[in-house]
C-alpha cells in the first residue's frame, strides 16, 4: 500500500530540504568522526525515539561499515515526549519508555533527529548523566540553531535546517511523514486544517 500513502503524502509537501542520498552522505560523514573520536572503545547509542528511528540504525550501521571503530557498539531506545504546540517543544519532557540498559562506565552517544530551542536535549543530557556514564556526548542530524534557548553541547552535527517546521526522516508532523525518506516542508495549508 505504499503508492496510497504517497499519494496520501503528494498534495501535503512543499518542497524537499535533503533528499535520501544527502541524508545518507551526511550520516556517513557523522559517522566517521564518531570512528575516529571511539577507536577501540566500547560505545553505545541512545536513539530517542520516535524521531531518531532511522538516524541510530542508519548511523549504526554507518560506522559498523568503517573499519578501526567502537571495539564494540551497543543500541538502545529510550522514548519522549515534548509537550508545547504541534511544532514547538516546551521543554517539558515526559519520559514514556527508557533504556533497558544501564549506562553507568559506559560511553554514551545520544542520537536525537533535530535540535530547535535545545530544551529535549537538555533533559536527556540531563537525565543520562546522573547515571554516572564514562562519557556523554551528543549527536543530531538537524540542527536549527536559530532559536535556542539554552546552550547544550552537540559535539556531532549533520545538517542545517533554516528556520522552519521540517518533517520526513523520521519527522513527524501529527504522528504522520516519519516514513518520507527524505527531509521536507509542508504546505501551510497542512497546519490550519490540522
Ligand atoms: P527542542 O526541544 O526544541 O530542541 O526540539 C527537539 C524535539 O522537537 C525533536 O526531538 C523533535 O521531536 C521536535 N522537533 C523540533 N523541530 C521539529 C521539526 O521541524 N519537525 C518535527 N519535529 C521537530
Ligand atoms: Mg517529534
Amino acid at each position: 500500500m505504499i503508492a496510497r500513502i504517497s499519494e496520501t503524502y503528494e498534495g501535503a509537501i512543499a518542497g524537499e530540504l535533503f533528499g535520501a542520498r544527502e541524508i545518507a552522505r551526511a550520516i556517513e560523514r557523522l559517522a566517521g568522526e564518531i570512528v575516529r573520536d571511539y577507536r577501540r572503545m566500547p560505545l553505545t547509542l541512545v536513539g530517542v525515539l520516535k524521531g531518531a528511528l532511522f538516524v541510530t540504525a542508519d548511523l549504526a550501521r554507518a560506522i559498523a561499515a568503517i573499519p578501526d571503530g567502537p571495539s564494540e557498539l551497543s543500541i538502545d531506545y529510550l522514548c519522549v515526549s515534548s509537550y508545547g504546540n504541534a511544532s514547538r517543544s516546551s521543554g517539558e519532557v515526559r519520559l514514556l519508555k527508557d533504556a533497558t540498559e544501564p549506562i553507568a562506565a559506559r560511553n554514551v552517544l545520544i542520537v536525537e533527529d533535530i535540535i530547535d530551542n535545545g530544551l529535549t536535549l537538555e533533559y536527556l543530557r540531563a537525565l543520562l548523566g546522573e547515571r554516572n556514564p564514562a562519557s556523554l556526548r551528543s549527536c543530531v542530524l538537524f540542527d536549527k540553531p536559530f532559536r535556542r534557548l539554552v546552550q547544550v553541547p552537540v559535539e556531532y552535527v549533520g545538517l542545517q535546517v533554516p528556520d522552519e517546521f521540517v518533517v520526513g526522516y523520521g519527522l513527524d508532523y501529527q504522528e504522520l511523514f516519519r516514513n518520507l525518506p527524505y527531509l521536507a516542508q509542508l504546505q501551510p495549508e497542512v497546519f490550519t486544517n490540522g
